[in-house]
């Protein structure tokens, strides 16, 4: 069979691999033609070199960290799909492929539980470059969840209800957008009741997180009290941290935190991720002002939308207002002039100031205008331009603040990203220029990476280069000049 069959089967192979170089090449064309346009348009604005040499290197890195349908934050550091890494590499991919931009979605959506839950972790192909996987968080063996693809068991912030409103608006193929919105809005809608009903016990408008991981900001002080509390014998993760073997330790969390990080997944496990099981006892439950900051901002942005497609759905706009007024009355702190989180385990507001939580909430738009001034006077105003860039994570003056660990010190493009928006939705046009130009200077002069070094004699990337989301939100803020 084999014999006779050979020549025709290398004749079709042939035939196929033919088409295939012609739509690589077709495909090659398109994508070389939209990146040129692209950079015209851009280099056009802002002509130099390095700039022009970035938005090249930026579409490189989303190029090579796509993987047939999503985006990797990193090639080597974090190999699977993120929830909100995908957000904003979405609002990236929009701007020079937009089909990108609805496939990363797409696949996040792919993920999603039974329940609503979307995790923040979707493991869509194997990998052994990251820890804990898909065998450490047995998360799709539960009956709320789903059993393909693999997935973490816990969120991260919801940001793909304003991420979508962009790319709608900005959306060349307007019927396109309206067709994957009118699929998506229920998706998103079935997300945020779970957000609402599960992780808000006593209906008070915010929500809780029960891991550090669930805000995306992993390590930063506003933890560290409620992680005290969680005992753990001493254990050496080095051999299965996968993070550093790549990444110096000094720019990573800690054993000990990473000790806890993994007591706090077997308490999900134990009560098969459970929500009203969980709760009960978990020593981490906290209301963080960033991730209701962000659900606020994506309840309104899904409001208008379905207001829009005709079709309103009152409810996102009734937790938004609801969030909006538990963050100013709960979380507000006039002695610090920022929002801080609420610890409902020792039932009691944690004491830690940090400025991602104002730098987000301003992009929400929560404040008053009053409010807004004070954060803006407090934090601003005194900060040490020649020293530092806008805006380190941690204070510079905090004794918490640490200018290479991850979230406890370090600038993180989309977190200065959204500041940007906030200080100009509040008219503090000179401010927002600032960080702006801050951003691009470290971006242009340092490389694409996962976080900078602030202070300005010492800076350098830190983490992971080749960074999707700081290629992506790079090439969004060069739109935004
Ligand atoms: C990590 O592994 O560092 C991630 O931030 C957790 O999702």
């Amino acid at each position: 069979m084999r014999v006779g069959t050979l020549p025709i089967t290398r004749m079709v192979g042939m035939e196929r691999n033919q088409a295939k170089m012609t739509q690589v090449l077709q495909l090659k064309k398109m994508i070389n033609h939209q990146v040129l346009t692209m950079q015209k348009n851009l280099i056009s604005r802002r002509r130099t070199a390095k700039k022009s040499n970035r938005v090249s290197e930026a579409i490189t890195v989303l190029e090579s960290n796509w993987r047939d349908g999503y985006t990797v934050p990193s090639p080597y550091l974090y190999p699977f799909q993120w929830l909100w890494d995908s957000g904003f590499i979405a609002l990236g991919l929009s701007h020079f492929q937009e089909d990108r931009a609805w496939s990363e979605l797409e696949f996040l959506f792919k993920g999603q539980w039974q329940n609503g839950l979307i995790p923040h972790i979707i493991f869509h192909k194997e990998s052994e470059l990251y820890f804990p996987g898909p065998d450490v968080w047995q998360a799709h063996k539960e009956s709320h969840a789903i059993e393909t693809p693999a997935s973490s068991g816990i969120i991260q912030p919801p940001v793909m209800g304003f991420i979508v409103e962009e790319m709608y608006h900005g959306a060349s193929n307007k019927e396109l957008a309206r067709v994957k919105l009118l699929e998506w809005i229920p998706k998103l809608y079935q997300f945020h009741a779970y957000l609402h009903n599960e992780r808000d016990p006593k209906n008070e408008g915010l929500i809780y997180i029960r891991h550090n991981w669930e805000s995306g900001l992993d390590n930063s002080p506003m933890w560290d009290r409620a992680l005290e509390r969680i005992e753990t014998m001493e254990q050496d993760l080095s051999s299965v941290r996968k993070d550093l073997a790549k990444i110096d330790a000094s720019n990573r969390p800690t054993n000990t935190e990473y000790q806890k990080y993994l007591w706090l997944v077997d308490h999900f496990k134990a009560n098969n991720y459970f929500e009203s099981e969980i709760r009960k006892e978990c020593p981490f439950l906290i209301q963080d002002p960033v991730i209701n900051a962000l659900l606020i901002k994506s309840n309104y942005a899904l409001y208008r939308l379905s207001v829009e497609l005709g079709d309103p759905i009152e409810e996102f706009k009734i937790w938004a207002d609801a969030g909006k007024k538990a963050m100013n009355s709960k979380l507000w702190s006039q002695e610090y002039s920022n929002y801080l989180g609420y610890d409902l385990y020792a039932d009691k507001i944690i004491p830690e100031s940090v400025n991602t939580s104002f730098m987000v909430s301003l992009y929400a738009e929560i404040p008053s205008a009053e409010q807004a001034q004070e954060i803006v006077h407090t934090h601003l105003v005194p900060f040490d331009l020649d020293g530092y860039y806008l805006m380190p994570s941690t204070p510079y003056k905090s004794e918490k603040f640490d200018p290479k660990r991850y979230w406890r010190g370090p600038v993180w493009i989309n977190m200065n990203w959204m500041f940007v928006q906030g200080l100009s939705s509040y008219k503090y046009n000179d401010w927002a220029n600032q960080v702006h130009l801050d951003t691009m200077e470290l971006i242009e002069q340092f490389g694409i990476y996962e976080y900078y070094h602030p202070q300005k004699n010492l800076t350098e990337g830190c983490g992971s280069s080749h960074f999707s989301w700081t290629a992506a939100l790079y090439l969004d803020l060069l739109q935004r000049m």
